[in-house]
């Protein structure tokens, strides 16, 4: 792993988000991946290491914490009634011996002790969640990002693997059925050789024909597609009528856990009910057998005839499952170990530099287009100048492109011997590459210490980050405005009709007395012009994180911005804070640094954005077009959420850890220390002052069995 200094860190970390932003949105919406599976899980692992070493860094906005991509609205939402999550990856066989061991101290199991796992191929397909009542399919969902999916129940109901009714007896009142739907390797290259030759679309991988095939509005197309599905997991089950409470719903939770104690016994059960099961599944008792049963899948891998791309290891004993719970976007108990990247040569031919959205730029290595396990690769990021030295890339070397898993390729290194004579290290720009040929500078941290990134100082002065700001306020997560792409920003930015938020509302006042209105323009027309205006229109009311995303201060992307709205509110609150902290006002800041998932970057970003007058303009114009909603209350729906809790003494049930990471998945926030904020404090034998601070200040305080009856699972 490379080590970065805190100031690279960052910089780093903010490149990779957003370049596994982007790839996933390739890969999950748009079926057009276009790095290696491997490539993309290279950048995620990156980015978990970065984080590992500065937990700073790790904020609700990053994609270690989403799973999948944002949905796309072709179909309607579904909210899932237990999130699909994803899994840890693990690459090297230390990794898995890691994690047993983990489990084993976190489940405190001496190693006498049996500890068996259940390992299955890593089936690389769509995961799907099928939901039955009374044994009867009614609704079929996309993973989508996790707690909201798309409702593709009609094109689900033409898989064959997929009983509409199930079979066999003791189905639960209600239970989602979840795995994988994946397209056969023969069918696969047949559809394509078919489409190839009736110049229909061809699809990069088997993954992504199913995602298409999938994801068709008409069904019967779908229909016509070989899908299949494999059932490997379950959501939501609930035994018996309809709970009354949360408690009733946990303990029918309970009774199926109680028939089907194993991850084993509940894929025998599957395979009763209908539903085809990995034949590849196995069990073993450690982390050397796990290995064993990776290496013979890896072998036999390409006579599957499906896609895997690795093995996924589970505890086998759903009771420990439920001990080890989660940790955010991932099962503890489970892991997927991931096969090796696959590695291609091939020929540089250019590097080009784009420039991002607050100026970044990023070189991107053009290349002789080169088939890596069975995907084309042609453009790479090389990241930054640093990079670029470090691996001495030249133009014209014959390079070492790797993709790995779910990822987006990289250059692994330079076949030196090959180089041709007459080469030069590369020269990166020291001007933006746009008209102005503005300066670049390194980029500075909080300390002003240099960074890897190189700017592009012209801020929105430069075309290049203008546009790409505009676009940013226009896509799905921010204004959502239809009708807007790339080449009219460039164009509309250009001649000064769009040079900021505000301007997009007051277009259409000012296309009245235009010389040259929309509706005239090349690629526009009557009815485009009008729809574009009636998008418009529809966004003057405007929900508070909406538009504090829009406002593109450094590193406030949804989630953040999310964060902030309901945190302050409405957008008078928000504007009087937000003034108050560019004043220097420590009560605002000390506010904003005690909430959770804000770091010190994060504060100086929005210092910085509210200290400078244009930028304020740019709000205020910005703020006058609209209406501004106010945020919504949190919904909270355990009887702990929102809830602060102690835990104080020994605990008898479960560890410190186990504890707080339960308390915390119920929506509680878990503190070290008791004071008037303080809810409710949970003694062990042995509490001290807390316990007395605790009844000094008259807060609730229970026994380890009364709290655990109080959040259900006693
Ligand atoms: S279990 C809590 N088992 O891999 C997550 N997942 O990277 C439980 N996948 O979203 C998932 N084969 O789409 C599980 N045998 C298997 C799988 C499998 C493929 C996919 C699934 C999941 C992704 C996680």
């Amino acid at each position: 792993m490379t080590t970065h200094a805190p100031h690279t860190a960052q910089a780093r970390h903010q490149k990779l988000s957003a370049e596994i932003k982007h790839h996933r949105d390739l890969y999950y919406n748009q079926e057009a991946p276009e790095l290696s599976d491997a490539e993309y899980d290279a950048l995620e692992q990156e980015l978990r290491a970065l984080e590992a070493q500065y937990p700073d860094l790790h904020t609700v906005d990053s994609p270690t914490e989403q799973v999948g991509a944002e949905i796309s609205s072709k179909f309607a939402p579904v909210q899932h009634g237990v999130p699909m999550l994803s899994l840890d990856n693990a690459f090297a066989p230390e990794d898995v011996a890691d994690f047993e061991k983990s489990i084993r101290r976190f489940l405190r199991l001496p190693p006498e002790e049996a500890l068996a796992f259940a390992a299955e191929p890593k089936i690389d397909g769509l995961s799907c969640s099928l939901l039955y009542v009374n044994g009867k399919l009614v609704r079929a969902a996309t993973r989508g990002d996790g707690r909201t999916g798309e409702d593709i129940t009609e094109n689900v109901r033409t898989i064959k693997d997929v009983p509409h009714v199930l079979s066999g007896a003791g189905h639960p009142e209600r239970i989602e059925i979840r795995g994988e739907v994946y397209y056969p390797l023969a069918d696969f290259a047949a559809m394509n050789a078919k489409a190839a030759e009736e110049g229909g679309k061809v699809f990069a991988n088997p993954r992504n024909a199913a995602s298409g095939a999938l994801r068709q509005l008409d069904a019967t197309i779908t229909a016509s597609r070989p899908l299949r599905f494999f059932a490997y997991t379950w959501g939501e089950v609930i035994d018996g009528p309809e709970p009354n409470d949360i408690v009733d719903q946990i303990e029918k939770y309970q009774k199926f856990h109680d028939r089907y104690p194993t991850q084993t016994s509940v894929l025998k059960v599957f395979r009763e009910w209908g539903f085809q099961v990995n034949p590849r599944s196995a069990t073993t008792e450690n982390s050397d057998g796990l290995l064993k049963i990776y290496e013979a899948i890896q072998r036999d891998r390409s006579g599957l005839g499906y896609d895997i791309d690795g093995v996924v290891y589970k505890v086998d004993r759903l009771d420990y499952q439920r001990r080890l719970g989660f940790v955010s976007r991932s099962p503890r108990w489970a892991i997927a170990h991931k096969f090796p990247a696959e590695q291609a040569l091939t020929y540089l031919k250019a590097i080009d530099i784009q420039v991002g959205r607050i100026g970044t730029l990023t070189p991107v290595a053009r290349l002789e287009p080169v088939n890596v396990g069975g995907v084309v690769v042609s453009n790479v990021t090389l990241h930054n100048a640093d990079e670029i030295a470090r691996k001495d890339i030249r133009i014209g070397d014959l390079v070492r492109v790797q993709r790995a898993g779910d990822v987006i390729p990289q250059i692994v290194g330079v076949e030196l011997s090959e180089r041709p004579d007459g080469t030069e290290a590369y020269a990166f720009p020291t001007v933006c590459p746009c008209p102005l040929k503005t300066a670049v500078v390194r980029e500075l941290n909080l300390k002003g210490e240099e960074g890897v990134a190189r700017r592009c100082t012209g801020e929105h002065a430069c075309p290049h980050q203008r546009v790409e700001y505009l676009k940013y306020v226009v896509s799905r997560k921010v204004l959502d405005i239809e009708g807007l792409g790339e080449k009219q920003l460039q164009k509309f930015s250009e001649e000064g009709l769009i040079r900021e938020p505000a301007d997009i509302f007051t277009l259409e006042a000012r296309d009245k007395t235009s010389l040259t209105p929309l509706r005239n323009r090349e690629g526009m027309g009557e009815t485009s012009a009008r729809n574009l205006f009636k998008a418009i229109e529809e966004r003057r009311q405007l929900p508070l994180d909406r538009f504090i995303a829009a406002l593109g201060v450094k590193g406030v992307g949804e989630t953040t911005a999310r964060l902030l709205a309901r945190a302050y509110h409405s957008e008078s609150a928000f504007r009087d804070a937000m003034t108050a902290l560019a004043a220097g006002d420590e009560e605002v800041k000390a506010a904003l640094d005690n909430m959770d998932q804000v770091g010190p970057s994060l504060v100086a970003a929005l210092i910085d954005f509210f200290s400078n007058d244009h930028n304020v303009g740019i709000y205020e114009r910005f703020e006058a077009q609209l209406t501004v909603q106010d945020a919504e209350a949190v919904a909270g729906d355990s009887a702990v959420s929102g809830k602060t809790v102690v835990f104080t003494g020994t605990l008898e049930k479960m560890t410190r850890d186990e504890a707080k990471a339960q308390a915390e998945r119920l929506g509680a926030k878990v503190a070290g220390s008791v004071s008037a904020k303080t809810h409710i404090v949970v003694a062990g034998p042995g509490a001290g002052s807390k316990l007395k601070k605790a009844a000094e200040l008259g807060v609730q305080v229970m026994t380890e069995d009364e709290w655990l009856s109080f959040i259900g699972v006693a």
